[in-house]
């Protein structure tokens, strides 16, 4: 995808964000909401925007692999691999904080996580922004805590809106994420790398790059919101079934109003008229960068119930069904 890149929108972001306000921004991934990670004034303002509780850590955001030794200290020949490899990307990897990296970023934790994106607005705005001390931008998904992430401009300008009405003093459009699902989450703080949330950089994908099983980080691994049961969730409930039982449970709410998501051709057998339907892709990255407007439009349908096919969970398809799962927990 390329995205060209408004260098004067780019310049008015890095002042707001030198003053200490809050920027929307776009990513790879999800949009993000970005504050100045040396500045604990605008950093805590990002957490009563989103109403997320503060002892939830939050991604700094870096312009590239100089930065780390910055905000990380006793950095494991691992973690540069892995960046070497995957950064600017959808990685994110947590480490020993430095003494620079206020607690105020990291929830209290003695760790905290970077992650240097890919898309280019992004990139040039922490080029632009970083400096000679490697200045970095905190940015939680761009949602109010426990929503649907915004994986594009519209979705932010919904959500948390702009000043006065809203918590932004900007949004900068990016155009809709490439990937559309937050990035993977490796621990590498304790000299075992596990993972703490999937995303497309596969688990597969980081064996190959480092030659060792990396499985899922224990119960012990430092606190995630992503890592909640409920999280990402839909206002109106949603029921994950097997073909068979989405059938069964179509025809049990047939006196409700049902939105389903599901392949075109399982859609085509149901027994009664949904009121909206989304057919779902078939390929776990198309699936994943369609997936919160897949929801987000659900939703809206003023539905009773939204139904969906439940996805393979292994593979390219873990992260996928990981959020598919929170949504409906
Ligand atoms: O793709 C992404 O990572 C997006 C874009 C905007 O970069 N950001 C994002 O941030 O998803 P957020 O705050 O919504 O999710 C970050 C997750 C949270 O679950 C947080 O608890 C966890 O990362 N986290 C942050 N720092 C951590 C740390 N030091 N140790 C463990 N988990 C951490
Ligand atoms: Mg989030």
């Amino acid at each position: 995808m390329t995205q060209s890149v408004d260098f004067e929108a780019v310049e008015k972001a890095a002042r707001i964000l030198s003053e200490g306000g809050l920027v929307a921004i776009p990513t790879e991934t999800v949009y993000g909401l970005a504050a100045d990670a040396d500045n604990r004034e605008a950093v805590l303002a990002t957490y009563a925007a989103k109403g997320r509780p503060a002892d939830h850590p939050l991604i700094v955001h870096v312009a590239g692999p100089d930065a780390i030794p910055f905000w990380a200290v006793d950095v494991p020949p691992e973690a540069w691999l892995l960046v070497k490899t995957y950064w600017p990307g959808p990685l994110t990897i947590v480490l020993k904080k430095s003494e620079r990296c206020g607690t105020f970023v990291t929830g209290g934790q003695d760790t905290v996580a970077l992650r240097c994106p890919s898309h280019p607005v992004a990139h040039a705005l922490l080029e632009r922004f970083a400096g000679e001390t490697h200045k970095g931008l905190t940015a939680p998904s761009a949602n109010t805590f426990g929503r649907i992430s915004p994986s594009t401009a519209a979705h932010v300008a919904e959500d948390l809106g702009l000043k006065p009405e809203g918590k932004l003093d900007m949004i900068l459009d990016g155009g809709p994420c490439e990937f559309g699902i937050e990035s993977t989450m490796v621990n590498l703080s304790d000299g075992m790398p596990s993972i703490l949330r999937h995303g497309v950089v596969t688990r597969e994908m980081l064996e190959e790059t480092l030659g060792f099983a990396v499985p899922d980080a224990g119960k012990n691994a430092p606190r995630a919101s992503g890592r909640l049961k409920s999280h990402y969730a839909p206002h109106t409930k949603l029921e994950l079934h097997d073909e068979a039982s989405l059938l069964a449970r179509a025809s049990e709410l047939a006196d409700k109003r049902i939105a389903v998501m599901a392949p075109a051709e399982l859609l085509a057998r149901l027994p009664v008229h949904p009121v909206f339907t989304i057919a779902a892709e078939s390929d776990p990255l198309a699936y994943g960068r369609a997936l919160y407007e897949n929801l987000h439009e659900l939703d809206r349908a003023g539905a009773d119930r939204i139904l969906a096919l439940r996805t393979p969970s292994t593979g390219p398809w873990a992260a996928v069904a990981d959020r598919l799962g929170r949504a409906a927990a």
